[in-house]
């Protein structure tokens, strides 16, 4: 099986691109086959998530053309032009990809399967079949669980929802599905998330009104096709963040990275935990906001995140949980049960890597403490062992124990690493230019 080998290595640097953004690589796709006319991508992420998207929408009769790596052209087929695929959609380990695509297909003629790995298989879908069939949507899971089946021909009403769980894929999902109601779809969301689809969405011609924590889209005859640009992916940049603050050296560069204020709660939390992180150069990529972050080591201090943070930093957590063995004293996470549901439970599976490593921790019913072991008198003092991590093939968790090898005292052997592919093929390469001493073994 594919794994790493990290050796200890102190120091972190360099001027780094991260690859393109998942979630607004798996939009772009999704929107440009609905629109009408041609729609240009730049900077797409070539994952394994987004090409499972990609053969998805092809499967369904849209042309996607790849001219140079990192560009796509999609010939759009319109709101209607989608058409049914001869087989179920694996969806691999997407829970973007699925979650999505049930939204946008509830609304087609036709009827679709979804499927994806045995990760995807176990993830929860209920959150989104259940408003979707408030919208009149035939959905059917398995006990709540893939494969999704959707049945075609429904006739859709806009609905006024307020969502349980605080989840973009959940609002996403309904808000595409909107596209092909009757009427307008109001949502009420108990927190903040990623508002890509809403940006994505008004930049294609449909308006989407967001504000106090409520979004309302009116749907719209036809969506147009546009040049995009997609942005670094902030969460793949934040293993960098992190390794930047923890490593000695004179810090690192990370240039091109979506900033996104939904996205961006590893900053406030970083910066709580006496980080020194610096944007410079903002501007935008079409809808979404682009920055440099500049990251120097710092000395942290354990917190208790603010609950409020968290959805803001959902994908961010196993990065942090490195930064916050490395502080001085406790780290606290609460009201993150939602970390339970991913690609693998992250709450389990890192307190199971940390403890692996030496760090002692306590799992909590929707989060974490950590005892940090950063020594007053040291910056840059081992605080890992060495030792072999279990994945449990979640391309962050695999990531995440990548770079506590800045801060081991010996070898790390990372097992199940196979699907970091799915977000970030060229993480090898890349931690190495960040000073990473990782070898990546097939
Ligand atoms: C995503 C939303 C988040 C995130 C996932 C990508 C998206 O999931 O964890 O990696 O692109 O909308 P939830 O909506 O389940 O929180």
């Amino acid at each position: 099986m594919p794994h790493y080998i990290i050796q200890p290595a102190g120091r972190a640097g360099g001027d780094l691109r991260v690859p393109g953004d998942k979630s607004i690589s798996h939009r772009a796709l999704m929107l440009g086959s609905v629109a009408e006319g041609t729609t240009e991508v730049r900077g797409f992420l070539e994952s394994e998530d987004c090409l499972a998207t990609m053969q998805a929408m092809r499967a369904m009769g849209v042309r996607i053309e790849q001219p140079l790596p990192g560009e796509l052209r999609v010939h759009g087929v319109g709101l209607r032009g989608l058409r049914q695929a001869g087989h179920a959609l694996d969806l691999g380990n997407s829970g973007t990809a699925m979650r999505l695509m049930t939204g946008l297909l509830s609304g087609q003629a036709f009827g679709s399967e979804l499927i994806g790995d045995a990760s995807l298989m176990k993830r929860p879908m209920e959150r989104v079949a259940v408003p979707l069939r408030l919208m009149g949507a035939r959905i059917d899971t398995d006990q709540g669980h893939p494969p999704v089946r959707i049945g075609g021909g429904a006739a859709l009403q806009g609905i006024h929802y307020t969502m349980p769980v605080a989840s973009a894929q959940v609002k996403s999902a309904i808000l595409l599905a909107g596209l092909y109601a009757r009427g307008a779809t109001t949502l009420i969301e108990p927190g903040i998330t990623r508002d890509h689809t809403e940006r994505m969405l008004q930049s294609f011609g449909c308006p989407v009104e967001a504000a106090h924590g409520e979004v309302r889209l009116a749907p719209v005859e036809r969506l147009v096709g546009r040049s995009l640009e997609v942005p670094g992916d902030f969460s793949s940049a934040a293993f960098f963040m992190v390794a930047g603050s923890i490593a000695g050296g004179t810090g690192l560069t990370l240039r091109g990275v979506g900033v996104n204020p939904t996205r961006t709660g590893l900053l406030d939390i970083l910066a709580l935990m006496g980080a020194d992180l610096r944007l410079v150069n903002h501007r935008s990529a079409g809808a979404e906001p682009v920055a440099d972050i500049e990251v120097r080591p710092a000395r942290l201090r354990g917190i208790h995140v603010p609950e409020a943070l968290v959805p803001l930093a959902i994908d961010e957590f196993p990065a942090l949980f490195i930064a916050a063995a490395c502080a001085q004293g406790e780290t606290r996470v609460t009201g993150a049960g939602e970390l339970r549901v991913k690609e693998s439970d992250r709450i389990a599976v890192m307190a199971e890597g940390l403890a692996a490593l030496g760090v002692a921790c306590e799992v909590l019913p929707e989060g974490i403490r950590i005892q940090g072991r950063a020594a007053a008198a040291s910056d840059q003092a081992a605080v890992f062992s060495g030792g072999t991590i279990d994945s449990h093939g979640d391309h962050r968790i695999a990531m995440s124990f990548a770079v506590a090898g800045l801060r081991a005292n010996a070898a790390i052997r990372i097992a199940d690493v196979a699907n970091v592919a799915t977000s970030f093929p060229d993480f090898p390469a890349i931690a190495r230019a960040a000073g990473l001493n990782l070898q990546a073994v097939s």
